[in-house]
């Protein structure tokens, strides 16, 4: 096979992807090798309103509540926020993370911007259920760990920076409960929306490690194929 590196340094900066699925589901773990083997930027959605909370910005004020009750933030605070971080990145080959999430915010973004591929992580809710127990994150970087699957090199201490690693506050069950309610609510008719463009691509199962190389081969495959 050829090796990723090679190839994808011979094709455009025209790639735009998203990826989706249940909150836990691994977005965040798998877009991270998608966005390290083909040079990608990734951009997530709740790692960015994360930064707003921390940073104490206006938007953050705003977004905390529905974040801390897991609930979604509204449309047009979503829509305005992640339209003004693709055109920082519009040159670059991307991956959004958790944009859009309404039929709403899929229809304004496809007004201005279109993808190419939708990522789509289909992982049983009792499984996403055990893992976010023993998820810490490192929260300016959005880097995720898992106690036991992926653990920090020194307990509690992020990889790269060395700064202590948190737990989201949203994190809690009764909170996960609420995500994972409004996630199929919402999330049923964008992923129709998607389908019925040609461009949705679900992977299912429960390890990362048996989805991801499933993944790779099908974004390889596409971009060989332009
Ligand atoms: P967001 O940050 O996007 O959260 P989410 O969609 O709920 O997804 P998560 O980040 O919780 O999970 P993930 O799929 O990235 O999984 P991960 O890789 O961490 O959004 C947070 C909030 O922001 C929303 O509730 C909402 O309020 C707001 N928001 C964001 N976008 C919005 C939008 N567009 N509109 C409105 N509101 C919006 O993996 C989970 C854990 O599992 C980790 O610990 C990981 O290490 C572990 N893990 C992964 N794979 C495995 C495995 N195979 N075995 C064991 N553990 C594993
Ligand atoms: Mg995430």
């Amino acid at each position: 096979m050829i090796a990723t590196r090679r190839f994808t340094s011979n094709v455009s900066n025209q790639f735009r992807a998203l990826i989706t699925g249940a909150p836990g589901s691994g977005k965040g773990t798998i877009s991270s090798r998608i966005a390290t083997d083909f040079d990608l930027v990734h951009i997530s959605s709740g790692d960015v309103l994360r930064r707003h909370v921390k940073q104490g910005t206006e938007l953050g004020h705003k977004a905390k509540a529905y974040i801390d009750n897991g609930t979604l933030v509204p449309d047009d605070l979503m829509v305005n926020l992640m339209t003004n971080e693709i055109k920082r990145i519009s040159k670059t080959r991307w991956l959004l993370d958790g944009f859009p999430r309404t039929i709403e915010q899929a229809k304004q973004l496809h007004k201005k911007q279109k993808f190419d591929v939708v990522v789509n992580l289909d992982v049983p809710f009792s499984e996403i259920k055990r893992r976010i127990q023993q998820r810490y994150v490192h929260l300016s970087s959005g880097r995720v760990y898992h106690l036991e699957w992926n653990p920090p090199k020194n307990a509690g201490m992020d990889d790269v920076t060395g700064e202590p690693l948190t737990q989201r506050d949203d994190d809690k069950p009764e909170t996960v409960a609420s995500r994972l309610n409004i996630f199929q609510s919402q999330m049923a008719p964008v992923l129709a929306f998607y389908k019925d463009l040609g461009i949705l691509q679900t992977f299912t199962g429960t390890e990362s490690d048996v989805i991801y190389p499933e993944i790779k081969a099908y974004l390889l495959g596409y971009l060989q194929s332009k």
